[in-house]
């Protein structure tokens, strides 16, 4: 019974993950020894400075690159390529060139295997959602860097995988339409259960959506901090956003990011 309920409350986990890019003449480190775990069904965002491997960690869960070594685990097993289980959005908001913005939408729904009706009327549904209407029959390049990053939200949104893996989804976004996507992002991930884990260089997102935040180390990037929210995400954001709560997990996170950031700028000024 024990090891039942222990692999139900399985979610994301790496243990002592590094990752080192490079031919041995020029080698990269990008993450030593990282060790996180996102419990399933909770939301996690992964902050720390530029170019300490956040992207990185995310690609090896996804199972896009390999660790050079340690444990990388999802839902319990152990990754070794890419599943239906993980929806990644990357952070350049890859789309599929040769398919229409609908098509893309339907991709992981139709590999779920879900049926024609069900397909049509959620793409019809995150069209809407997404502002995206009259775009159906546009291919990826007709679109603007905004628009493109909305088709690939909605086509990971679509088909809600088990565990959720967000590059800087709403990066390329206006304030006002990010919004919009966090409040639908935390909805989907309330109705559905789903474990979320999100890159981003937004500390007010951060400490908007998560119930786990992870702070990272200038590069080779592993986990210094994690602060644990008590925020209920059920409040509407004025209630959230204007709460204690959220500006002292804010100001946390800030003041732990900073002093990352701080590290490693003075190591490129030396
Ligand atoms: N495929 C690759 N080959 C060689 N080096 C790589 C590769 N991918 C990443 N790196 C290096 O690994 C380090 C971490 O990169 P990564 O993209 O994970 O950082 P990041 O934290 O996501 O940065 P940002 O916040 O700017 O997106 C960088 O020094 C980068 O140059
Ligand atoms: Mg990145």
């Amino acid at each position: 019974m024990q090891a039942l309920s222990a692999s139900q409350d399985a979610g994301i986990s790496l243990r002592e993950v590094s990752k080192t890019f490079g031919d041995g003449s020029q080698n990269v480190t990008a993450l030593h020894q990282a060790t996180l775990e996102v419990k399933r069904g909770r939301f996690a965002s992964l902050v720390g400075p530029s170019g300490c491997g956040k992207s990185t960690l995310l690609y090896i869960l996804g199972g896009f690159e390999s660790p050079s070594s340690g444990v990388v685990e999802a839902l319990g097993r152990s990754v070794t390529g890419p599943g239906i289980d993980r929806g990644v959005v990357f952070q350049e908001y890859a789309l599929f060139p040769w398919l229409t913005v609908s098509q893309n939408i339907a991709y992981g729904l139709q590999s779920k295997g879900a049926s024609k009706e069900e397909v049509r009327d959620t793409v019809h549904r995150y069209l809407q959602l997404m502002h995206l209407e009259g775009f159906g029959a546009r291919y990826p390049r007709e679109l603007s860097g905004g628009m493109r990053q909305r088709v690939a939200l909605a086509r990971t949104f679509a088909y809600e995988p088990d565990i959720l893996l967000l590059d800087e989804p709403f990066g390329a976004l206006d304030s006002q339409t990010r919004e919009l996507m966090q409040d639908e992002l935390l909805r989907m991930w309330q109705s559905s259960g789903m474990t979320v884990l999100m890159v981003t260089h937004d500390l007010h997102e951060a400490a908007y959506l998560s119930d786990d935040i992870y702070v990272m180390s200038k590069r080779p990037g592993r986990i210094v901090a994690h602060y644990t929210s008590t925020i209920d995400h059920a409040l509407e954001r004025e209630q959230i956003m204007l709460s204690p709560q959220f500006t002292e997990l804010h100001n946390q996170v800030w003041l732990s990011v900073r002093e990352q950031v701080k590290a490693s700028l003075s190591e490129v000024q030396a």
